[in-house]
């Protein structure tokens, strides 16, 4: 089966470019990030101060069944048969998963679903650690990035779009957070695989983006 792997920072555009690419070219979109995210949701629901009780969550890892499914190649996400496609969306829930993506028993469990999901399909994953450990051997892998400040002002249109009421030094403060914990852990950091290339969106409109990942695309399949 063949591989895209897209990582980057949160809020460079990987999920919007990573469908763009998966419907030209009929593939399947895998969104790892929400993922951890039902991970994290989960531990809030049980009240689990992440960062302070490892044990409990890795004690709630076997009682979690994580489904994903597709509705006009849209991703639908289920924990144990919810489907908790918005809720996983909400600062908090953020801020969970990257707390719990840094936990070496939840990326374990994490990388082998993914690698099932790649060997069955064909796939444009994006995420954190796709082209350095989920799938090292992906036909092409992009790494997006574009500045702290750009990332921020994106994520607030977006969330604004979807009636949310935010405010921009918020959402600067929850990015920088990600960026320096998704980077700085011990297993799987955010980090360009040697194999990719770099695709800095900061001046770029979306259209521009897409374009560029898919000049990508057409050079390298
Ligand atoms: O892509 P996202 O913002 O939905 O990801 C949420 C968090 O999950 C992110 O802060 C880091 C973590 N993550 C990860 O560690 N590895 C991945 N492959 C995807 C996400």
């Amino acid at each position: 089966m063949a591989k895209i792997a897209i990582d980057g920072p949160a809020g460079a555009g990987k999920s919007t470019i990573a469908k763009a690419v998966a419907k030209e070219l009929g593939w399947i979109y895998v969104d790892t990030g929400a993922m951890y995210r039902a991970i994290g949701l989960a531990a809030l629901r049980e009240g689990i101060v992440i960062k302070e009780q490892i044990s409990e969550i890795e004690a709630m890892l076997p009682e979690i069944e994580l489904r994903l499914r597709y509705e006009n190649s849209v991703q639908r996400i289920l924990l144990n048969g919810e489907d908790v496609s918005e809720a996983i969306r909400t600062p908090e829930a953020s801020v969970a998963a990257s707390d719990v993506s840094a936990i070496p028993a939840v990326r374990a469990a994490m990388l082998t679903q993914q690698r099932n999901i790649a060997e069955q399909e064909n796939v444009v994953m994006d995420g954190r650690d796709i082209g350095t450990v989920v799938l090292p051997d992906a036909e092409l892998k992009v790494f997006l990035t574009a500045s702290a400040h750009a990332r921020a002002k994106r994520r607030c249109k977006e969330l604004m779009e979807k009636g949310q009421q935010v405010v921009f030094a918020d959402v600067l403060k929850d990015i920088e957070y990600r960026d320096k914990q998704d980077s700085g852990r011990a297993v799987a950091p955010l980090q360009q695989a040697e194999d990719a290339i770099l695709v800095d969106t900061t001046h770029l409109t979306l259209e521009q983006s897409i374009e560029s990942v898919m000049n990508l695309v057409r050079t390298k399949l």
